[in-house]
């Protein structure tokens, strides 16, 4: 695997890899990695002939400072598992030279109608949050130029507005989503996960097991807001959670739910604060 701190050498060695029919894969992350990369890469090793991974803590995406300060940093564990997965070119640069005009330089991404995708949900309680991922997500593309996009359907909502940014810019890549890795208890796997102490790390198993029996429920016919009512009540009963927002939604819209609704996709999505440590989580709960 070779690393670039330059935005300038990445394109110059994907430009000499990428011969006629050649398919560049793209995994963004932010480090601090485990299986759920690890599978995303592997995805990418699976389906592409170069694949392109990316280390960046993107400040601007961070709406609470702590967060950002105390988002772990694993560099030398990062390179081992991206090398083990199949990664062929790294990119792992500073601030200035993912944002060479200033971090508060404003992309045209940034500027697009992401209508209700970017309001509600993790939008709502993270102000600032997806302006700073599309601002990021597309100068990283505008660099690699992959043909795939590698996603994980852990961040359900970035993975919608993504979508519509792909769209809107009319931009020839492919997204592929892929599902959550989890650990055995259920609890999805999150860099954040490894500030959580063994008392907090017991009770967010329990995130998983509330959203599947809201999941489970509304295969079963069950009202979509008594669902969400009965797992938030059952995650705030357990002292270390404090539910933010539990909603069942139409995937495509991530509009609540209304029961008997025609969806393509039905979802219930969580957030969840588990003493100082802010998770998420979601489960579809069936697909069209
Ligand atoms: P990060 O949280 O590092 O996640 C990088 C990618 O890994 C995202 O697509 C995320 O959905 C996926 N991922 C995280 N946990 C996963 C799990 N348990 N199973 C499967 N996939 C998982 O998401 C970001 O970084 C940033 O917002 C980024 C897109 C890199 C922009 O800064």
């Amino acid at each position: 695997m070779q690393t670039f701190t330059t935005a300038s050498a990445l394109s110059e060695a994907i430009a000499t890899a990428r011969v006629p029919g050649c398919k560049v894969g793209f995994v963004p992350t932010m480090g601090a990695l485990h299986h759920g990369h690890a599978a995303l890469i592997r995805a990418c090793r699976r389906d592409c002939d170069l694949v392109v991974a990316s280390i960046f803590v993107n400040p601007t995406q961070f709406n609470d400072s702590a967060d950002l300060e105390t988002y772990p940093r694993t560099p030398d564990s990062d390179r081992r598992l991206l090398e083990e997965n199949g990664c062929d070119l790294l990119y792992l640069p500073d601030t200035t030279d993912v944002y060479p005009e200033g971090a508060d330089s404003r992309s045209l991404a940034m500027h697009l109608d992401y209508g209700q995708l970017t309001e509600r949900l993790e939008g709502a309680q993270r102000p600032g949050h997806f302006a700073g991922v599309v601002q990021v997500v597309s100068r990283l593309l505008g660099i690699v130029c992959p043909d795939v996009l590698y996603l994980g359907q852990k961040d359900y909502q970035q993975v919608a507005v993504l979508r519509r940014m792909v769209k809107l810019l009319e931009l020839p890549v492919a997204i592929t989503v892929i599902p959550t890795v989890r650990e055995q208890d259920g609890l999805a796997l999150s860099s954040r996960n490894r500030r959580l102490s063994p008392d907090e790390r017991l009770a967010a198993g329990k995130i998983n097991q509330h959203l599947a029996a809201v999941a489970a429920g509304l295969r079963s016919g069950w009202p979509a807001r008594d669902l969400e009512r009965l797992a938030r009540d059952g995650m705030a009963a357990i002292p270390v959670l404090q539910p933010e927002y539990v909603e069942v939604i139409d995937g495509t819209t991530l509009l609540p739910y209304q029961d008997g609704d025609p969806v393509e996709e039905l979802v219930v999505a969580a957030a969840v604060r588990v003493g100082e440590v802010r998770l998420i989580d979601n489960r579809i709960a069936y697909r069209a």
